[in-house]
């Protein structure tokens, strides 16, 4: 077994492993999730075998029920690991169902906190930005959290750098809880955050937890350019197939090519990359099986050298587009 690794999560002196596993898949809200609370609660237990302490969830993961299969997981241990969850997203139908009100925020921690079984979340994150609410109320909520021991750090997610940099001046001005990390899209064929929020966090301190570091399964091979997916998420999500570009091809073909000259796979290679870059704490892995978990951490034990790096992202020019990165 690779030796897990620790970080401290941007500039607090929050422990958190180099990994985090991803909780999305727990549940039974799309096609391509588990579905299987049992078989769930073995992948976690498997990440906690490789040493993985730090677990990433969200309040519309299936609509509660991955935070409920991670509280159960952690049930009895649970000062030994860091809980991120996160709000914003819809979780009724009808007004004050969504969004980053005072009204929805405290309700919905409060529901998170039941669903998790635990007295404070280690991180709450932003999962969005609301347009509807200003974030100065927003904030005032978050701190209302963090005064009341609810919560230990607040974080951010997917969203323009100018409305993370007013949201970060704004806690300054108002002298409120600062949001400590940001998780965003981040992997070798999505790159466009190097052109937005990247730059912004490194200047800050802000610590990196990127999401989808295997760009949903199609960095691991599994997809072939000239055949329709039969199986793998992307048959079920348009999200991993829109990833199905000539530019993002041409990346896979270096990715495999370096993967095998280093015999590595392109999962750990892949990963690797994320674990190479300045002001990146740590991935949020997203493995369905413990198989594919077990093929992850590898990543840890891998090293690339600048060259490697910098072939690795010859074939693309990142972009930023609020089309592809504010999602
Ligand atoms: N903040 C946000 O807006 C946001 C958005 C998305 C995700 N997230 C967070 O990020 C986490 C990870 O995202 P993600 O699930 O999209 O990550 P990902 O690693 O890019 O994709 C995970 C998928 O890739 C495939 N896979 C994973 N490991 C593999 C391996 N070793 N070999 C072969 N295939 C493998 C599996 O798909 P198959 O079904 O094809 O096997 C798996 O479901 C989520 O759990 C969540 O916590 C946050």
């Amino acid at each position: 077994m690779v030796e897990m690794e620790y970080t401290t999560l941007g500039s607090t002196g929050l422990e958190v492993s180099r990994l985090c596993l991803g909780c999305m898949n727990f549940g039974s809200g799309a096609e391509w999730m588990l579905n299987d609370r049992e078989e769930s609660k073995e992948v976690i237990e498997r990440a906690i075998d490789h040493g993985i302490t730090f677990f990433d969830t969200a309040n519309v993961y299936s609509r509660g029920e991955s935070e409920e299969i991670l509280g159960e997981a952690l049930d009895d241990r649970r000062e030994e690991f860091v809980i991120a969850t996160k709000v914003y997203g819809r979780m009724r139908e009808g007004p004050n169902g969504q969004g980053l009100s005072r009204r929805h925020v405290l309700e919905q921690a409060e529901a998170s906190l039941d669903r998790l079984g635990t007295e404070y979340i280690d991180l709450y994150q932003i999962h969005r930005w609301d347009d509807g609410t200003p974030i100065a109320e927003t904030l005032h909520a978050l701190d209302t959290l963090v005064s009341e021991g609810k919560v230990r750090y607040i974080g951010a997610s997917s969203m323009a750098a100018w409305k993370f940099a007013k949201a970060l001046y704004t806690a300054d001005i108002d002298n409120r809880e600062r949001f400590v990390s940001m998780q965003c899209e981040y992997n070798l064929v999505d790159r466009h955050e190097e052109q937005n929020v990247l730059p912004l966090c490194r200047d800050q301190d802000v610590g990196v937890i990127p999401w989808s570091p295997l760009a949903g399964g199609f960095l691991a091979d599994k997809y072939d350019p000239d055949e329709k997916p039969e199986d793998g998420r992307a048959t079920t999500d348009e999200h991993t197939r829109n990833r199905f570009t000539e530019e993002n091809w041409a990346v896979l073909d270096v990715v495999r090519e370096l993967a095998e000259e280093k015999s590595v796979s392109p999962v750990e290679l892949s990963i690797a990359w994320l674990l190479h870059k300045p002001g990146v704490d740590a991935p949020i892995v997203g493995p369905r099986t413990i198989d594919q978990l077990d093929g992850t951490v590898g990543a840890l034990g891998v090293s690339l050298t600048d060259e490697e790096i910098e072939r690795l992202e010859a074939p693309t020019e990142p972009v930023w587009s609020r089309a592809i990165g504010d999602v």
